[in-house]
């Protein structure tokens, strides 16, 4: 009988942190997907207008990145947060070049969001 209780006292417990994971909301995933989706909306925008709209998505996602933790491994903990902050001095300069209403500039600067994009990835072997 015991063991019945504790067996389905796990199962309780596995349940219970599956419904946190969930309820917590979105993963690296999710939000790498929302960057992409964003990312290439912005590349496409043909006026400041449009592309600030995206821009800001994409700011919002690359925040909901880094306030996730990568796979719990102190190494690649420490790569997947600097790169968060490599992001998050590039889209400093991104804003800034909005403000400036310089599109090519701020197109400019996300190519450059994409070499960083490349070089975590390959980092991080993603
Ligand atoms: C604008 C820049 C970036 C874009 C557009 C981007 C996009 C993506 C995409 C499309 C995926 C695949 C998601 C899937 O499997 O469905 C991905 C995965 C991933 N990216 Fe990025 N990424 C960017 C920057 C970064 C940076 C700077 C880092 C690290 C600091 C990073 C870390 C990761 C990780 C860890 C995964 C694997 C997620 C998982 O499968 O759980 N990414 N990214």
């Amino acid at each position: 009988m015991k063991k019945i209780i504790l067996a389905a006292s796990v199962v309780a417990l596995i349940a219970v942190a599956i419904g946190v994971k969930s309820l917590s909301g979105s993963d690296v995933k999710d939000s790498m997907q929302a960057m992409k989706k964003n990312y290439a909306a912005a590349m496409s925008s043909t006026d400041m207008s449009e592309f600030s709209r995206y821009a800001a998505l994409l700011q919002a996602a690359a925040h909901d990145a880094s306030q996730q933790s990568y796979d719990g491994s102190k190494p690649n903990e420490i790569i997947y947060q600097a790169g968060m902050l490599e992001l998050n001095q590039e889209m400093t300069a991104l804003n800034q070049a909005v403000a400036a209403n310089d599109l090519s500039k701020a197109k400019s600067i996300l190519a450059k969001v994409n070499d960083s994009k490349k070089k975590y990835h390959t980092a991080l072997g993603e």
